[in-house]
């Protein structure tokens, strides 16, 4: 084939460090990311989770300080998910609107030390409160019924809001929650709490050592295809983001995160939200697996998935590799 344009070269652009500097196009800083951290009772506690190799859950003090050092890093946002204790998970998971239930807690604990310098994210859900490890109430068939699990989750949202929260986040794919949410926010005078829904979140089989790492996995029976996405199914995706737009939410997430781009691009293309993507617990215990395997360099891999994310169209991305990658653009 004949070249048409013969003084184009791509490459003369990459030659040298300087030039790829200035023709990045994408730019990738702690300030991306939003760290998830599991909270557990007790003080001075840390436990390891053994299906997410590196990751701990920590006691309220330790919570505080993975606050301060994420405030040190330049992390702007951690993500608060409890280890309920066993003999306070119930068939309703009424621990969840417990206002001194763990999450809140943790919360204030932050607040306390940290204040505005850090945002304070919070996961509204049942899953960690329930004795079925469900995101809402059964029926006696062990359906997850729609509009009683949001009259709940408006209860918990409000508990997490009343103890400082300053992002809900409601992870629960219930219809018509975000809406509800706000209302009761508004009705509150926590007109300033943000709402950064799971618009587009999917049946995984990515959230495996979540679910250990929260202790819902062992009591979980079946699974959760009747509320959570098909992954098969990406225009569904616009619709719930549209949906939940339309309700009150300030941004939007698509979950899990790699495996999902295509949906990333498209609602970003579409809406004009911040968009945020969940690289959750399998994806992070994929690429320590790989390291540990030798089948690649950690450091490497987090950040070039982690910049996939922000050239896939994210403001932001929730990463347990949040400390490790700020620590590596930090320098
Ligand atoms: C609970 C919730 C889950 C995750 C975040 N919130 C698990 C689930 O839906 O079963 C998964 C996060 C991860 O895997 O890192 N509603």
């Amino acid at each position: 084939m004949t070249q048409s344009y013969p003084n184009t070269r791509l490459r003369r652009t990459r030659a040298t460090g300087w030039s790829r500097n200035l023709h990045r196009e994408n730019v990738l800083t702690p300030a991306d990311l939003i760290w998830p951290l599991f909270v557990t009772e007790g003080s001075s506690v840390e436990e390891p989770i053994t299906s997410l190799l590196g990751v701990s859950r920590w006691s309220v003090d330790g919570i505080v300080a993975r606050a301060k050092e994420a405030v040190d890093l330049g992390i702007p946002v951690v993500a608060l998910f409890p280890n309920t204790q066993a003999d306070r998970r119930s068939d309703d998971g009424a621990e969840a609107h417990n206002p001194d239930n763990l999450m809140c807690r943790a919360i204030r604990a932050i607040k306390q030390e940290c204040g505005d310098d850090i945002g304070v994210l919070t996961d509204v859900a049942l899953d960690p409160y329930t004795s079925h490890g469900q995101d809402g109430l059964l029926n006696a068939d062990g359906y997850v019924v729609n509009d009683d699990t949001v009259a709940v989750l408006v209860d918990q949202a409000l508990n997490q809001a009343e103890a400082g929260a300053d992002i809900i986040a409601p992870s629960d794919m219930m219809d018509g929650r975000v809406h509800a949410i706000r209302m009761a926010l508004e009705m509150g005078g926590h007109t300033n709490v943000q709402i950064m829904s799971y618009a587009a979140k999917y049946a995984s089989a990515f959230y495996g050592p979540f679910r250990d790492a929260v202790g819902s996995g062992g009591l979980l029976k079946g699974d959760k295809k009747s509320y959570q996405m098909d992954p098969a199914n990406g225009l569904e995706a616009l619709r719930e983001v549209e949906m939940d737009i339309a309700e009150g939410a300030d941004s939007v997430m698509v979950k899990p995160g790699l495996a999902y781009l295509d949906i990333v691009r498209a609602v970003k293309d579409r809406f004009d939200v911040p968009v945020f993507a969940y690289q959750v617990s399998g994806e992070y215990a994929m690429i320590e697996a790989a390291a540990a395997a030798g089948a690649g360099d950690r450091d490497a891999l987090v950040l070039e998935t982690l910049m996939a994310f922000k050239r896939a169209g994210c403001s932001g991305v929730l990463t347990y590799h949040a400390p490790l990658a700020a620590r590596l653009l930090n320098g």
